[in-house]
């Protein structure tokens, strides 16, 4: 598969074929993945292979999104952040570049995959996955084989004129360009709903409120 081909036609992909992605499969991706760009070269990635079903449905049950109950595999991706450029998130944008190279990679070998952000506290990850002090999770990727019988889906079409700007931003004004009070209300209730410590109980009516996907 071509690499314009391969960034066109890879789209989240939420369900699996039951077939596992064997280890020497996972190592290969992770190690092309790792060819992405970091800051200052630092290379600080690293990946928590996550296949035991226990540790998946703790991370839905403890919060994270729904799409873990459905996958048999997933990376934790964490990164290094002692950084000296922490104002810029360095240590999260290098681990994303890897996300989306470990993504496409897969895809052209018949994987599906999802990035995951909507996770329980990093604190809970830390302590359970075992991360030492200078490691933060950044993200996880549940991945599997595609099933056979797959949709693809279009990805949805952008305008030039929405997307790039030239030497300033003279965008059109759309509404989602202002923080709403809305949006601050959300983002407190969600601050609060992770302090919770009885938050597992709460999962079946929160998840009510969840973004849900066809796949
Ligand atoms: C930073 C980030 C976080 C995401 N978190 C979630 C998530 O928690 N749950 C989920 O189902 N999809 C998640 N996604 C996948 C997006 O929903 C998906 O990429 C988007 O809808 C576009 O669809 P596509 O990947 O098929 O093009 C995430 C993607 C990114 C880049």
């Amino acid at each position: 598969m071509e690499l314009r081909e391969a960034i066109a036609s890879r789209r989240s992909t939420r369900t699996y074929s039951p077939e596992p992605v064997g280890r020497a499969i996972v190592e290969e991706l992770v190690l092309q993945a790792t060819a992405a760009p970091s800051a200052c070269n630092r290379q600080g990635w690293r990946f928590i292979h996550l296949g035991d079903r226990a540790d998946l449905d703790w991370l839905h049950r403890r919060g994270g999104s729904l799409v873990l109950r459905s996958a048999r595999q997933a990376l934790l991706v964490c990164y290094q952040r002692n950084t000296d450029n922490a104002e810029w998130q360095d240590n999260i944008q290098s681990a994303a570049a890897a996300i989306a190279y470990f993504q496409l990679l897969a895809h052209e070998m018949g994987i599906g995959s999802c990035w995951i952000c909507h996770l329980p506290p990093p604190r809970e990850i830390v302590l359970k996955f075992g991360l030492p002090p200078a490691y933060m999770p950044v993200a996880v990727v549940t991945f599997g084989y595609y099933k056979e019988d797959r949709t693809e889906r279009e990805s949805s079409v952008n305008s030039r004129q929405r997307l790039l700007a030239m030497d300033r931003w003279d965008f059109p004004v759309e509404e989602t360009d202002t923080l709403t009070v809305a949006f601050m209300v959300r983002t407190a209730l969600r601050k609060f709903y992770y302090v919770l410590p009885f938050r597992s109980l709460l999962r079946k009516w929160v998840e009510r409120y969840e973004k849900k996907f066809d796949e």
